[in-house]
């Protein structure tokens, strides 16, 4: 049920149909032997809200790490706002407009949380003022709700303050695309609808295009525009919610996997 790369996409709050922002064309990706996406291409058109799925080990965040830099490809090539961003360094790619979140959140142990925003704000920008950053750390951490544990040791804070200091960090860096790979995993159900409002937010509010990987269906389906399924590294699916969900291959994946829950 692949769909032709126009169909990517479009703005909720507007409806208007929208350019691509992000540009995936044949990217491939083998970790020796082991071919991990194969010909992978799909657009993000800005102003989206677009989800990528896919079973365990299918290629998901080794599709993020090529698109910010963190593994080179094998072939294709990743274009964002008009600039290729194949050989460029993470934080060159960072400085584009692109932040990301880990799967395995990796904030620096030895600083406050206050202190892993304003290096993001750093990170993101180049040069500044350890000062100034540290002003704009409050105001994400305050947008993120953060606030009262912003002198906390990281090392403190739940799983869920570490996910949305995940986020204040990628927003930090003042990002046009935001990559976030499962922010919701392992969240209660009020952390979980916390952090879904926060996604939109993000979209609405700050105009950021969205780009998640995540695993329950039923966040994906409510929060995307457009959905990317992924199957032993290839695109097997893509299109809007209501298409995927009545995709057969789709179901065959999910099903047993809660895939009822998504309806
Ligand atoms: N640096 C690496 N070196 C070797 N193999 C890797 C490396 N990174 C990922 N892989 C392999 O690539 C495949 C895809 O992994 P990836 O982490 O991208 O999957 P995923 O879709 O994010 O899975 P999950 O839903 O479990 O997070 C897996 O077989 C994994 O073991
Ligand atoms: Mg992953």
């Amino acid at each position: 049920m692949a769909r032709p790369p126009a169909a990517c996409g479009r703005a909720g709050s507007t409806g208007a149909a929208l350019t691509a922002m992000l540009r995936v064309s044949g990217v491939s990706k083998r970790f020796g032997g082991l071919t991990v996406l194969r010909s992978v291409s799909f657009q993000v058109a800005e102003g989206a809200i677009v989800g990528l799925i896919g079973p365990n080990g299918s290629g998901k965040t080794t599709l993020f790490n090529v698109i910010t830099g963190f593994h080179p490809p094998d072939g294709g090539d990743v274009v964002f706002m008009g600039r290729r961003l194949v050989g460029l360094a993470p934080f060159e790619i960072a400085r584009t407009g692109i932040a990301r979140t880990f799967q395995v959140v990796r904030p620096f142990a030895g600083l406050t949380t206050a202190d892993n925003v304003a290096a993001a704000v750093l990170y993101g920008r180049g040069a500044r003022h350890v000062r100034e950053a540290r002003a704009e750390a409050r105001h994400w951490l305050q947008y993120v709700r953060l606030e009262g544990a912003a002198d906390a040791a990281v090392s403190a804070l739940t799983l869920g303050e570490k996910k949305r200091l995940e986020l204040a960090r990628a927003l930090a860096t003042g990002p046009r695309l935001l990559l976030l790979d499962e922010v919701f995993a392992g969240l209660n159900p009020a952390e979980s609808a916390g952090a879904v409002d926060l996604v939109r937010r993000v979209r609405d509010d700050l105009r950021i295009t969205v780009l998640l990987v995540e695993h329950v269906l039923r966040i994906v389906m409510g929060l995307c525009e457009h959905v990317v399924v992924l199957g032993s590294g290839q695109v097997i699916a893509q299109g809007p919610p209501v298409a995927i969900q009545a995709d057969p291959q789709v179901r065959h994946i999910y099903l047993g996997e809660g895939y009822g829950a998504a309806g």
